[in-house]
């Protein structure tokens, strides 16, 4: 059987992803795998369609493709992402349609779902019979569990292609008929202060209602507000995943580019954040993806602590849930207050409107009250995992962010609660006790909400 492997890793024949990949190949090895790097040749794919078309000749010629990635900011690296818009603009996806497909992630788990599921998403969206997800951590191929594991996962796929095997569709094809939004007049402007308000996009519009949808949200306030486009930002590239950050926070690209100096004079310093962007596939732009990873060159730091942001979306992002928990995650861990996310899948322009001057309002409202709603899941429970890999396994690649934990008091670990651990000891003891136990249901309820009654009761003193 002939799989063609398109490694989405920036980093080529250095990916860790990859060598899942050869493991894979050394074990099943009656089998033919073809890999395609991807994400570190993106310039020239891009550039030269003969380079382009070659690959999808391959991926014609295969009986299955592996989409081998490593996980980027939630999703894939911007360099990958550029592919799979290529495949669409392309006319591409006739080579794609009907192949079956699987796909192989490696992360250190921080929003590996999300990725996994835009690549399902998007295997569906070409046409393709997608088989499954692999998520590994990075290191989990060198224990022999996880290496029968990915065995396990490489024979299902494989039976699936000889067999033939029916697939389930997971996502539901998009329905997107836009009206074309016109702007009313905004005429209740509302008077920000001297707040910091910044819209980001990234100028790679294809239809109209972004531009009338930032151009309303504008004039929903009394004075001019900063509108900067990504496109006009010299970036010379993607991510390149090289760690040099994590050291010292110097990047690579540093002084070879804009993008940090925009990031730090701007995005920093900006009160208000406002990102707007058509969706492309089941994300925004690769241009936009470039914005986020790029921003790794923060690392593991916060770097938009409370502060508002927004989203003016055109697309139909209520069909794409993935998204919007990158959205909610994406503000979380950045300390940040996601408000709104406005889009353009209303049925008239002035309900559009209302939503636009809805979310100025209340983007200026929070920001003076200095609102940050809390943690789900999603922020609490990144943020763990950040502690955890921090202080342990990448401590010395990310030093800016072991000394930033340390000093900020993020390395929160149970452990040292010492009043904690007396008071748990003290009980564990206390329940042995058979008369204790038997009170224990009613009991626990009780103490459960006596913190929360002593507040309500004290609420007067405050
Ligand atoms: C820019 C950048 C962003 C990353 N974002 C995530 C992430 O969102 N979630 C995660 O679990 N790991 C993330 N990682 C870790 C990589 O996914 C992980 O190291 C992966 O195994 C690298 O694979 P590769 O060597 O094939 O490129 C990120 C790494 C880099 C360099």
């Amino acid at each position: 059987m002939k799989i063609t492997v398109l490694n989405g890793s920036p980093k080529g024949k250095k990916s860790a992803t990859i060598h899942y990949v050869h493991y894979i190949q050394k074990r099943f090895p009656h089998h033919e795998l073809n890999i395609i790097d991807i994400s570190q040749r993106i310039n020239r794919i891009d550039r030269d369609e003969n380079a382009f078309r070659e690959i999808i000749d391959h991926i014609d010629s295969s009986d299955g493709v592996l989409w081998a990635t490593p996980v980027y900011v939630t999703l894939v690296p911007s360099q990958f992402k550029r592919f799979i818009e290529l495949a669409f603009e392309r006319g591409a996806a006739t080579a794609f349609k009907d192949k079956y497909a699987a796909v192989l992630v490696t992360s250190i788990h921080f929003f590996d779902h999300t990725a996994c599921n835009y690549l399902a998403s998007v295997c569906e969206d070409l046409g393709m019979k997608y088989v499954g997800s692999f998520s590994p951590d990075m290191y989990d191929l060198i224990r022999t569990k996880e290496r029968q594991r990915l065995v396990g996962f490489a024979e299902d796929s494989f039976t699936a292609v000889e067999n033939r095997r029916p697939t389930a569709r997971q996502f539901a094809p998009i329905v997107y008929n836009p009206i074309t939004y016109e702007p009313g007049d905004g005429s209740r402007p509302i008077d920000p202060g001297d707040k910091k308000i910044l819209v980001v996009t990234d100028g790679m519009q294809r239809g109209p209602n972004l531009a009338g949808m930032i151009d309303r949200f504008k004039r929903s306030f009394s004075r001019d507000i900063e509108v900067v486009s990504l496109s006009d930002i010299d970036i010379k590239g993607g991510c390149l995943g090289c760690c040099q950050c994590g050291l010292d926070g110097v990047c690579a690209y540093d002084g070879k580019d804009g993008y940090i100096d925009f990031y730090n004079s701007k995005v920093k310093t900006a009160d208000i954040l406002v990102f707007a962007g058509e969706i492309r596939d089941r994300y925004l732009s690769w241009k936009w993806k470039q914005f986020f990873d790029r921003r790794f060159f923060h690392t593991h730091i916060p770097s938009l602590m409370g502060k508002q942001v927004g989203f003016i979306i055109s697309g139909p992002l209520s069909q794409v849930p993935n998204l919007r928990q990158i959205f909610d995650a994406y503000s979380e861990w950045e300390q940040a207050n996601l408000v709104d996310c406005v889009t353009d899948e209303y049925d008239s322009s002035s309900t559009i409107d209302d939503l636009l001057q809805g979310v100025a309002e209340r983007l200026v409202r929070c920001a003076d009250r200095r609102y940050v709603r809390p943690e789900t899941f999603l922020g609490h429970g990144g943020r763990k995992i950040f502690r955890d890999d921090i202080w342990g396994r990448l401590r010395f690649a990310f030093q800016v962010d072991h000394n930033y934990y340390k000093r900020h008091g993020l390395y929160d670990f149970p452990q040292k609660r010492y009043k904690m651990r007396f008071f748990n000891w003290k009980m564990m003891l206390l329940t042995r006790i058979p008369a204790v136990r038997k009170a224990f249901p009613d009991r626990t309820v009780d103490e459960m909400i006596r913190p929360h009654q002593n507040v309500i009761r004290d609420m007067d003193k405050e």
